[in-house]
């Protein structure tokens, strides 16, 4: 195990991530690969350390958002294709080349420069994914731009064309009619490339919540991310199965614990004033940790199983936290306690998904924005 180096740290459960995967291949079939989104760190857990696991427990192959998030995982020695599913400009593609990385295409640009990036290396021919833009209005070409643009690719020899993909705008909403209709695009897509002898061998759409509601769309491949964590593809529309477990507790422990008096008041601005004599603890987090300070904080954090809320401005590595009914309960709050951010303690919960409602946003986005000064380690079970 990794000795860790602050008080404020992410633990990731390797059997949780191992089960989800587990999980996941219940839903697809022992034959249908499984490809991790592991972008933005995977999704806060850990790039490195969690798409190793991933792998380990039968994903066969990862995607990321920049050739940087595919290069730190080669450098780790992952040697499993990835997918890189955003933007690569032709100023990186000898990168892509280098460290072979599967490149997103839409225009011929990159591909001419994919091509003379293998030829001037003598690797093997670049791959290519290509993106099929079906409603989301995102990157991608149009279904009606596709089949001239695969035409085109053939006459590079040094490009290898492995795949097509879309991107659902609705997966997860209570209402699928969009995403049917999307997936209805793309399938006439697919059949009109079949006809013309120019369809990429692995055809894939199937994002968590389609993997979840929508098994018509698995095809080739699922491209799964938010269910391999263990988090709700949409806690109110599109919910996992009880048997996906989450796989991130962000903790941290008291650094202090103090006894204010009344009309003293608390952190920058002097937002707070306590109304009546308080104890208060400090925590060793802040903003520039990926624990926000506005327009919405976390509103409170667990310890000794209760809630503790926030008091005044969450500072960039410091928080308050009033701890004065935890106290008056005849728990003793001292230096070295245990604070969970996101997780369980005891009997409570503070899940990402309530995070997020506090904050006006969804789960993604939480885990998302742990930043990477925060330890991540991984533990065998929580
Ligand atoms: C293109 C693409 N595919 C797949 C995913 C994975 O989605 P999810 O985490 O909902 O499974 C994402 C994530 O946003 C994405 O951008």
């Amino acid at each position: 195990m990794k000795t860790l180096l602050r008080p404020n740290w992410i633990e990731v459960d390797q059997q949780a991530l191992s089960n989800n995967v587990q999980q996941v291949r219940q839903l697809i079939g022992p034959h249908r690969p499984l490809m991790a989104v592991v972008k933005a760190n995977a999704y806060g857990h850990g790039a490195v350390d969690t798409a190793t696991v991933l792998l380990a427990a039968g994903a066969q192959c990862l995607a990321v958002a920049t050739p940087v998030e595919g290069i730190e995982l080669r450098q780790a020695g992952i040697q499993a294709p990835i997918l890189v599913l955003g933007y690569t400009p032709t100023w990186l593609a000898q990168e892509a080349v280098r460290y072979q990385l599967t490149t997103t295409v839409y225009d011929v640009e990159i591909v001419h420069a994919l091509h003379q990036a293998a030829v001037a290396t003598g690797q093997a021919a670049a791959r290519v994914h290509v993106k099929v833009d079906t409603g989301l209005n995102r990157l991608g070409l149009t279904p009606s731009e596709t089949p001239g643009y695969l035409d085109t690719l053939q006459r590079f020899d040094q490009v290898q064309v492995e795949g097509i993909f879309t991107h659902f705008a609705t997966s997860d909403g209570a209402d699928k009619s969009f995403a049917h209709e999307q997936f209805g695009r793309f399938t006439t897509l697919l059949a009109t490339l079949t006809a013309r002898g120019l369809r990429p061998p692995v055809a894939h759409a199937a994002n968590s919540a389609a993997l979840l509601t929508m098994p018509e769309t698995h095809l080739d491949l699922v491209r799964t991310g938010i269910a391999l964590y263990g988090l709700h593809p949409d806690a109110d529309d599109t919910r996992l199965p009880d048997n996906f477990r989450p796989a991130l507790r962000w903790k941290t422990q008291v650094a202090q614990v103090r006894q204010i008096a009344a009309g003293e008041s608390v952190s920058y601005g002097r937002e707070f004033i306590a109304p009546q004599p308080m104890t208060i603890a400090i925590i060793p987090v802040g903003y520039a940790d990926g624990f926000p300070r506005r327009p919405f904080h976390w509103g409170s954090v667990l310890l000794h199983g209760r809630p503790a809320p926030i008091l005044g401005r969450v500072c960039m590595d410091q928080t308050i936290v009033d701890v004065t009914a935890i106290v008056a309960e005849d728990r003793a709050v001292q230096q070295g306690d245990e604070v969970i951010l996101i997780g369980r303690q005891g009997a409570a919960e503070l899940s990402a998904d309530e995070v997020a409602t506090r904050l006006g946003t969804n789960n993604y986005d939480v885990v998302s924005r742990i930043l990477a000064r925060v330890p991540r380690l991984m533990v065998e079970t929580f």
